[in-house]
């Protein structure tokens, strides 16, 4: 967790809990992992890459966590299935999924190959789909517990060279409403978060590197990780217990500007 100030929250928030975070290895989502794990959750992160998951691991352990990590596709559902099965041997519960795994490239439509688009729906909209899947029916389906996807702001508007992305988020957002009314009986919350661009992410560079600018926002600055993690334990904790179905945006108010508030530059807001 980045200290860049303390938390506004109570550090046993979610003791006794667990989390797991898809794309948890780094970036946003290890941001999230670490907020998570420093208010009382145990933690495993996945994703694809097994050095990184590695590192995250020690990091996390580094900040006092219990953490572990499980190697995965989450386009590919026996993979998803064994990470979610993983983390029950390994904690015994789960009562915290977080589908931050995404993938973005900025590039033009007249650019984006039909596997281009589809790679990018395929992680974020059928892997958001195939973990809440898995964790459903291994899990939280008879025990309760909160789903929280992380989406994106930019589908509200449109965006430049976000086509992909922008439709895959987009349907991020309808699923994850139907989630809340089909398992809300089931004592399962599922919410969203809307991140608009942050400092410090893969995202982020890969939209510097293009060159590619969003609007403005009325904050007048880039958001930090850790500014939405602290939104995604809200939703996940008690705090939250009557919320389902709900988007948090957090963006700075960046999808509501028109590009004339003056303020800081952003991306994806
Ligand atoms: N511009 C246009 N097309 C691109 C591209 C780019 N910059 N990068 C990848 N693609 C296309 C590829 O050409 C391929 O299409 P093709 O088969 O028609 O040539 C398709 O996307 C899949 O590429 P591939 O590299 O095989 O996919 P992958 O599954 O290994 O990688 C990505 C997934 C493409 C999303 C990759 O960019 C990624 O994993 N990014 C890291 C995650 C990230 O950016 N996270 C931040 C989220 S905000």
């Amino acid at each position: 967790m980045t200290t860049e100030h303390p938390s506004a929250f109570q550090p046993d928030l979610l003791a006794g809990r667990v989390a797991l975070v898809t794309g948890g290895a780094t970036g946003l989502g290890l941001e999230i992992a670490a907020v998570l794990g420093t208010h009382g959750a145990r933690v495993a992160v996945c994703s694809r890459k097994e050095d990184n998951l590695r590192a995250a691991v020690d990091q996390l352990t580094a900040q006092g966590i219990d953490a572990m990590y499980g190697v995965c596709d989450v386009r590919q559902p026996d993979e998803v299935a064994a990470v979610v099965d993983a983390v029950l041997a390994r904690f015994g519960r789960l009562d915290v999924v977080v589908n931050n795994a995404a993938g973005n490239f900025p590039t033009p439509i007249t650019g984006l190959s039909p596997n281009g688009f589809k790679a990018v729906v395929d992680i974020d909209l059928l892997g958001t789909f195939h973990v809440s899947k898995a964790a459903h029916e291994a899990w939280l389906g008879e025990h309760g517990g909160s789903i929280v996807n992380i989406s994106a702001a930019i589908q509200y508007r449109g965006m430049a060279m976000q086509a992909h992305v922008t439709a895959a988020k987009a349907g991020v957002d309808a699923l994850s409403r139907t989630c809340a009314i089909e398992w809300g009986p089931d004592g399962v919350r599922v919410n969203v978060v809307a991140p608009g661009g942050m400092a410090g992410t893969e995202g982020m560079a890969r939209f510097e590197t293009a060159g590619v600018v969003g609007g403005q926002n009325p904050l007048g600055r880039v958001g930090t990780r850790r500014e939405v993690a602290d939104c995604v334990l809200f939703l996940a904790s008690d705090a939250a217990s009557y919320v389902t179905g709900a988007t948090l945006v957090v963006d700075g108010g960046g999808w509501l500007a028109d590009g004339r508030i003056s303020g800081a530059t952003t991306v994806g807001g």
